[in-house]
């Protein structure tokens, strides 16, 4: 039983996300690991936009080791910002840069801490979001120090992934966690979640009456999600090496967005509601079996700086889930993730039953390709519906045609999700973020692959991964080509 009605109940109030909370507005935003590759590629430009829309109306305070002054990090975020906008208005750059402090020190010593508590009180900050852009082992620590202070009950905590490694340390983190914050003052932040494309797909799913009835075990055949990069590791290699794909993005983004595709209509809009479901249907999931993965790594990949000539580490996962759920039951969701593959793209496809009986074939040919659906959440995001229509001519044969929509076309530009998430955690939305429970359900369902992982199998870069991850598939199933990114 969640505790949601306590801790999400709604404010009255009507606009989105703002109607998910009982929250007050934060007052600051505290960026620990300030300093950081993430601060750069993702933060800095999400304040930008944040500064632009008018939303960013707090001040930023950098926490980092680094040795540097207030204009070595206003100089940090001017770089960071160049990099992501050519066309960056500079008024908007300036206004930024000067909501910008930096607290400098060792997160070990206590008066770095009290540094950032006076500068906290010198903006007469009562609630500040504190960022946690930092490596997970000092997620335990920077909790702690941040109630050494007392300043625990003056804010909440964003939480990068991962999120642990594992169920165990995953449990372990979150009870840490909760000796220092309550449950709805955790954001675990999972960036697919704040992507448009994927939040569409609960108002594709909910607001189309056309696609309820269809939704499922008697008309799904399968489902296949494809979550592939022609990127590599690109040089961190270190940091692959303690995760691989399972980790990196299978038991992250792509659960979350099997959660949404497979889900039950929530009770009602409050993000509680919408937690219940996926942490239900999270729980249908089987943990995966061992029989139905392939794990592969790229040729080369040992070759990486930082990497073990001898790593077991992969690259790529096939897996097939099953989700022991009523609507489901019975259903193969097929599931692909990978580095250096043939194209970047993500992709959910939904395959549906061919018609009882075909009553049109006159020429004997094939029978008609069955009906597919297919997701797009990556950068070209959108639909197609892969339908069945008359050939032109005497006989009533069949052939495929493809009914799409190109969302950036139609409903123009969409927000960042690093925007989105963090304009939510300043409101105190929690709609966006994981749940304790659906992360540790999450890591229940691939524990399995990570006690025994077995050998990876190698393929080439520019591929589709290794061809045994065809074995995974039932009823002389096949991968479909993805629509690239
Ligand atoms: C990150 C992973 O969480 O997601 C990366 O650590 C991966 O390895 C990235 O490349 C993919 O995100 P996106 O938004 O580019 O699909």
């Amino acid at each position: 039983m969640s505790d949601h009605i306590d801790s999400t109940m709604s404010t009255g109030h009507v606009d989105g996300a703002r109607m998910q909370t009982n929250q007050p507005d934060a007052d600051a935003l505290v960026l620990f690991g300030a300093t950081g590759d993430l601060a750069v590629r993702k933060l800095f430009p999400a304040l930008y936009r944040l500064e632009r829309s008018g939303v960013l109306q707090v001040p930023v305070i950098g926490v980092a080791r680094s040795d540097w002054t207030d204009d070595d990090f206003r100089t940090h975020a001017r770089e960071s910002i160049a990099e992501h906008f050519d066309d960056a208005d500079p008024t908007i750059v300036d206004s930024l840069c000067e909501r910008l402090d930096l607290v400098q020190g060792d997160y070990a010593d206590e008066t770095t801490w009290n540094e950032l508590r006076a500068t906290l009180d010198r903006h007469n900050s009562m609630v500040a979001v504190f960022y946690m852009a930092i490596p997970p082992t000092m997620f335990p620590m920077v909790a702690t120090k941040l109630a050494s202070v007392d300043l625990h009950r003056r804010g909440r905590i964003v939480v990068e992934k991962p999120f642990g490694r594992d169920l165990q340390s995953a449990v372990e983190l979150n009870k840490i966690l909760h000796e220092v914050f309550a449950e709805d003052h955790i954001f675990r932040i999972d960036h697919y979640l704040g992507k448009e494309a994927v939040e569409d797909l609960l108002v594709f799913r909910f607001a189309n009456t056309l696609l309820e009835p269809v939704w499922n075990r008697n008309y799904v055949r399968s489902v296949q999600v494809t979550m592939s990069e022609t990127l590599d590791v690109e040089g961190r290699g270190s940091f692959y090496e303690g995760v691989g794909a399972l980790r990196d993005v299978l038991q992250n983004h792509v659960l979350q967005v099997v959660s949404l595709l497979a889900m039950e209509p929530p009770a009602g809009a409050d993000s509680g509601y919408l937690q219940d479901e996926k942490a239900k249907v999270i729980a249908a999931m089987r943990p995966i079996q061992t029989d139905a993965l392939v794990r592969g790594q790229y040729v080369g990949y040992r070759d990486e700086p930082g990497v073990d000539p001898n790593s077991n580490v992969e690259t790529f996962v096939a897996v097939r889930l099953e989700i022991d759920s009523w609507r489901w039951a019975g259903v193969p969701w097929y599931i692909r993730v990978g580095k250096a593959m043939a194209q970047s793209a993500t992709e959910a496809v939904l395959e549906l039953r061919e018609p009882p009986r075909m009553l049109f074939d006159e020429s004997g040919g094939p029978p008609p390709g069955r009906n597919l659906i297919r997701l797009r959440l990556g950068k070209n995001d959108g639909v197609t519906f892969a339908l069945q229509a008359k050939t032109p001519g005497p006989d009533l044969d069949s052939q495929e045609v493809d009914v799409d929509v190109d969302f950036a076309a139609a409903l123009g530009e969409r927000q960042d999700a690093y925007e989105r998430l963090i304009g939510d955690a300043l409101i105190g939305s929690l709609r966006r973020f994981a749940r304790q429970d659906i992360v540790e359900g999450t890591w229940r369902v691939v524990q399995p692959a990570l006690d025994d992982p077995g050998h990876v199998v190698p393929y080439f870069r520019g591929s589709w991964g290794p061809a045994d991850a065809d074995d995974i598939l039932l009823n002389g199933d096949h991968w479909f080509a993805p629509t690239p990114d």
